[in-house]
């Protein structure tokens, strides 16, 4: 497609292994999504089947290798870049499970990628002054970027970090991959909240939502919504789709795919 923002062509990867060791099996059988500007896109699948490896693939993780296919983010193919040069371009990843860096301060973090994403070494007054203002939008009290990256963060706390990331580095393109347990309904607000202020600044901003949550679904209000079943992505369509596998689940679309 022309318009891309984003493409995933045909996407095939698998664990890396150590040399000499047999090839792992493949985890992503041939994945293909197309994201024009501004277009929300969640994707839906049971446990196990292959989201969070997407993320990782499309971000450059060393765990995973390309099998087949390519990654493009407007016009360049940026399916051999490293995952800084890809974070440089404007791919940005939230975990599902974000780490925890000791003895590095959420601003020093931050500074330290959104440096990198600019080009410039921009000075922690500058920053600060970014973030008290995205700190405010989002709800958060001033004192959270001086505390160690996600050290004792509650499931609240790791969210509003995410998407203040998130903001600050204006990706061209984001992957957000949510937890199916352990948030409440105030964390998935905050993540809902936070897309649309980072839309509202930045309409152009393309967002891949990994989801369970038909709830996240409703205040987010993607595009399109895609099913991915053991590595491929088995149906498409608005907001209908997410309605009828909360209503019969996953087996419908087994069965249909
Ligand atoms: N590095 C790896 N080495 C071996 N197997 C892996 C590796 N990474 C993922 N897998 C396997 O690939 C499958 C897909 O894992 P993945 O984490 O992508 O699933 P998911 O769709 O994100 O699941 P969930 O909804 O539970 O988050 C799983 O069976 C997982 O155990
Ligand atoms: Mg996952």
């Amino acid at each position: 497609m022309a318009d891309a923002l984003f493409e995933v062509r045909g996407l095939h990867a698998r664990p890396t292994v150590e040399q000499g060791q047999p090839p792992a099996a493949e985890i992503l059988k041939g994945i293909d999504l197309s994201v024009a500007p501004g277009e929300v896109h969640a994707i839906m699948g049971p446990n196990g089947c292959g989201k969070s490896t997407l993320g990782s693939t499309i971000m450059g993780s060393p765990e995973y290798e390309l099998t087949a296919g390519a990654i493009h983010l407007r016009d360049a193919d940026i399916s051999e870049m490293d995952p800084d040069e890809r974070a440089r371009a404007g791919v940005f990843l939230a975990f599902q499970y974000p780490q925890e860096i000791p003895g590095v301060s959420v601003i020093q973090f931050l500074r330290q990628a959104v440096s990198a994403r600019r080009g410039t070494d921009l000075s922690v007054l500058e920053l600060r002054l970014s973030a008290m203002e995205w700190m405010e939008r989002l709800g958060m009290d001033s004192s959270f970027v001086d505390r160690y990256l996600n050290e004792g963060f509650s499931g609240g706390e790791k969210k509003r970090n995410e998407v203040m990331q998130m903001a600050l580095l204006e990706p061209e393109i984001a992957i957000l991959d949510e937890t199916d347990s352990g948030l409440d309904i105030d964390a998935l607000r905050v993540v809902a909240a936070g897309i649309r202020e980072v839309r509202a600044d930045r309409p152009e901003m393309g967002v891949i939502l990994i989801t369970h949550y038909q709830r996240l679904l409703d205040e987010v209000r993607p595009d399109h919504v895609h099913v991915m079943l053991d590595g491929r992505i088995i149906a498409s369509g608005g907001m209908e789709i997410a309605e009828s596998l909360e209503a019969g689940g996953y087996d419908s679309f087994r069965q249909a795919g």
